[in-house]
């Protein structure tokens, strides 16, 4: 069977993206990082998806010394992507160079504004979540109207542009309004990806066919609804790997990557990471059934407090979003 570690994607700027990517949201010992990166890497995964608010790229950082010092893989075959968090909008650069150093890379492959929000974080991007005393959110913007948020794609931009710390740049957790504020205000480099929550029970076949109209590629977060894992639960998911041969993860992975999409899987099991690289061949069909489970009965499972407001469909706890397309 095909494996989905050797899918590679074609982004706008003529780079490529491993279309299977490791994700790595800490568990509980963030240390556990380090074996999951080594074991992804020698079973063929080729992308690793981190981020500064993970607090995890030093241990994905000494994983990857190991398997350089060990010649099992060189930094050119791999493709590693870092985030800026809304608290350190102001200085996309700072929060580079940190990630830089703790990973021990001298440049990342995608560099992402994780969200499109400027939370009041201080010169260091401390604290991540800042709230006001009433324990609500501390914006340097108002999320639905503020135009900060394209301040911060701007010095991505410039980054980009001036050093070779970065190969390309994206973003993460763009709705269409968000994306249509953006995009005519994009100076040289267009977003080359957006990741966003993606699975069968939250299709957005919207927002996937407007990023694919504007040459931008989905990448899927959250394959599986993160903790806990209850897409997986989903009937057609358990049907189709039986008829397929496969296990239920290795569905919701080719749900992506056959429609060309990125997808991002976490799991602290590390046969489970071995063991979830094959890409069935799905039907046409199949794949729409898919879609249908989501159109029918839609479910969201991160509805974070900083997304409120970006216009996402189905984010419980949003009463600020007024616009979706
Ligand atoms: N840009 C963003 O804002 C954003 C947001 C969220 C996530 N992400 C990225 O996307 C990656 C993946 O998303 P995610 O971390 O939310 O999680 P996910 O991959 O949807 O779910 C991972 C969870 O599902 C469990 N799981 C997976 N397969 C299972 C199975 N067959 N049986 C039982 N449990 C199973 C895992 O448990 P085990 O550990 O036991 O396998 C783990 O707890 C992240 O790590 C991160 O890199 C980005």
């Amino acid at each position: 069977m095909q494996l989905a570690t050797k899918v590679d994607l074609k982004l706008s700027n003529g780079k490529s993206i491993p279309a299977l990517g490791l994700g790595t949201v800490p568990p509980e010992d963030p240390s556990e990082l380090k074996q999951q990166v080594i074991t992804a890497i020698k079973a063929g995964y080729r992308h690793i998806d981190t981020a500064w608010y993970y607090g995890t790229e030093k241990y994905i950082g000494q994983a990857l010394k190991e398997l350089f010092d060990e010649g099992v893989i060189k930094r050119e075959d791999l493709f590693v992507t870092t985030k800026v968090w809304p608290s350190f909008w102001h200085s996309p650069e700072k929060s580079l160079d940190k990630s830089l150093e703790d990973l021990g890379l001298d440049y990342v492959d995608l560099f992402m504004q994780h969200w499109p929000v400027a939370l009041h974080g201080d010169e260091n991007g401390l604290p991540p979540a800042p709230k006001h005393d009433d324990g609500s959110l501390w914006y340097d913007d108002d999320p639905v109207t503020g135009t900060k948020f394209i301040e911060t794609y701007h010095k991505m931009e410039d980054i980009i542009d001036k050093t070779s710390k970065v190969k390309s740049i994206g973003v993460s957790n763009y709705s269409i309004p968000k994306l249509k504020q953006l995009l005519p205000k994009v100076r040289k480099y267009a977003p080359v990806v957006n990741q966003i929550e993606l699975h069968p029970q939250l299709p957005q076949l919207e927002l996937v066919d407007y990023c694919k109209s504007k040459g931008i590629v989905v990448v899927a977060y959250s394959p599986v609804g993160s903790n806990g894992a209850p897409v997986l639960k989903v009937p057609l998911i358990q049907e189709l790997a039986k008829k397929y041969d496969v296990t239920t993860n290795e569905i919701t992975n080719a749900y992506h990557v056959l429609n060309g999409r990125g997808v991002l899987p976490r799991s602290s099991n590390l046969e489970r990471i071995k063991t979830i690289i094959r890409l069935p061949q799905l039907s046409e069909d199949d794949l729409k059934k898919l879609d249908q489970v989501g159109l029918q009965n839609p479910k969201r499972y991160i509805c974070d407090s900083w997304g409120y407001g970006l216009g996402f469909r189905y984010w419980e706890g949003d009463t600020l979003s007024t616009e979706f397309d």
